[in-house]
């Protein structure tokens, strides 16, 4: 426990708290949340509740709320072999409580989802959990020696991690060799492109240039990349500080955000990255992410991933890693490139349409149990038919992923409609019903 967020002040008086959610991952290790006024003592007293009924807790953090003024909140995760009277401590902390409590619901299915962001807003909450943190280079990183470097990864770091939903991303003032290098892979990919991108690629290049500021003597601003695509397909941009899960990763997808390092690779070696980094995610991802029908592939991915077990999510994610980083599809009688790793990719852009790797249809059965290399130029590549048959494919797997309901994204709010009750499925009849009526009308019109 965390002595120093510990409620001290005011008198010691009955126990307040209010029990504001609950959820389980995989291995059945419960956890929750619940909130306390800030007396002294009122955690003392909640937690004998727990150590009377013989349950233990492996884990203890505690914040002052955000919601309500006055109060803590304690998340706390609970051992599950000791678990077995937990209802009846939080009954004990409910007839114990004079203020308001929040319903506890909680039912055996949904015990065994995972949790997921529901609204735009919630991506706040894992933004920072990260697998490694901005200066935290591996000892064969090029600027593993250099401290100026270090450094500077640290400032990018620091932007995403004071990050939040709804503020514009902080521009960034690129020094003179950090341009340079950008320069250098910017001036080499552009003579491939024609030649080995597809053609949404190619399609919406020229438009970066002119309303981005995509030039070989400029970095563009991650700020005005992201109100472009929103104007495109909705798809924004936001900073990351480090490596996220695969589950957090595509939750975001599922929201049309994607996860974008600010910070540029080591200027000794231009052409080489070990990790995605403004020029991957410039170059590779951000020229289809303002293609709506990859747009809507993209989400369709990350919707899936919701509440998904974990297995689901591995696979997904290795069908995220033959598309979106490493696909080809076919454009006529043509196999071009669409995957960012590869249209970031001097080398293995050449490499990919060459007939040395193995190429097989995009199939996300087969496609999701592919293992593959992450250091070196893949042996084997997946071909799509098209972004629209990707798509089509990705949303049949999506219906083989065992979880209780399905969701549905609504642009409006922002938010994930859980599918799971009559009354969401009649919003939804009357949405599609809507828009049912303005196709109708626009055929009669034109007949
Ligand atoms: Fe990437």
């Amino acid at each position: 426990m965390d002595a120093g967020l510990r409620p001290e002040n005011g008198e010691q008086s009955s126990l307040t708290s209010s029990y504001l959610e609950e959820q389980t991952n995989k291995s059945g290790v419960l956890s929750c949340i619940f909130s306390l006024k800030e007396e002294v003592g009122a955690l003392a007293k909640a937690l004998r509740l727990f150590e009377g009924k013989g349950i233990n807790l492996t884990h203890i953090e505690s914040r002052p709320s955000r919601k309500n003024k006055g109060q803590y909140e304690f998340f706390i995760r609970i051992d599950p072999a000791s678990s077995k009277d937990l209802d009846e401590v939080v009954n004990d902390l409910r007839t114990q409580i004079s203020g308001q409590v929040h319903e506890l619901t909680r039912n055996k299915e949904k015990d065994t989802v995972p949790w997921f962001p529901n609204d735009i807003q919630d991506l706040d909450r894992f933004a920072n959990q990260i697998l490694s943190y901005g200066s935290e280079l591996d000892a064969d990183h090029p600027g593993f020696t250099d401290p100026q470097y270090r450094a500077r990864r640290k400032e990018f770091a620091d932007i995403a991690y004071n990050y939040r939903h709804g503020q514009p991303i902080p521009n960034v003032e690129y020094t003179a060799e950090e341009k340079a290098t950008w320069g250098t892979v910017f001036k080499e990919l552009k003579t491939l492109y024609p030649t080995h991108a597809c053609r949404e690629h190619n399609r919406v290049f020229p438009l970066l240039e002119k309303y981005c500021g995509y030039r070989e003597d400029n970095i563009p601003q991650l700020e005005d990349i992201s109100r472009y695509l929103q104007s495109c397909t909705g798809f924004r941009l936001r900073p990351v500080a480090g490596l996220l899960s695969s589950r957090d990763f595509l939750a975001g997808l599922a929201f049309r955000v994607f996860h974008s390092t600010q910070y540029i690779r080591h200027g000794s070696k231009p052409m080489y990255t070990p990790e995605p980094d403004i020029c991957h995610e410039l170059l590779g991802h951000v020229p289809l992410f303002a293609d709506p029908s990859f747009a809507q592939f993209s989400q369709e991915i990350g919707l899936a991933s919701l509440g998904a077990p974990d297995e689901y999510v591995e696979k997904l994610a290795t069908v995220y890693w033959f598309t979106v980083e490493f696909g080809l599809c076919k454009q006529g009688n043509e196999i071009k490139a669409y995957g960012a790793g590869l249209l970031s990719s001097f080398g293995e852009l050449q490499y990919c349409l060459t007939d040395k790797p193995k190429l097989q249809p995009f199939e996300p059965e087969k496609t999701s149990l592919q293992k593959y290399p992450i250091t070196e130029f893949q042996p084997v590549y997946f071909v799509a038919e098209s972004f629209e048959d990707a798509k089509e494919k990705v949303r049949k797997f999506a219906s083989i992923i065992p979880r209780p309901f399905s969701v549905h994204y609504n642009a409006y709010t922002q938010s994930i409609e859980v599918l799971d009750n009559t009354h969401q499925l009649k919003n939804l009849a009357n949405t599609i019903n809507g828009e049912m009526s303005i196709l109708c009308n626009a055929l009669q019109k034109m007949k």
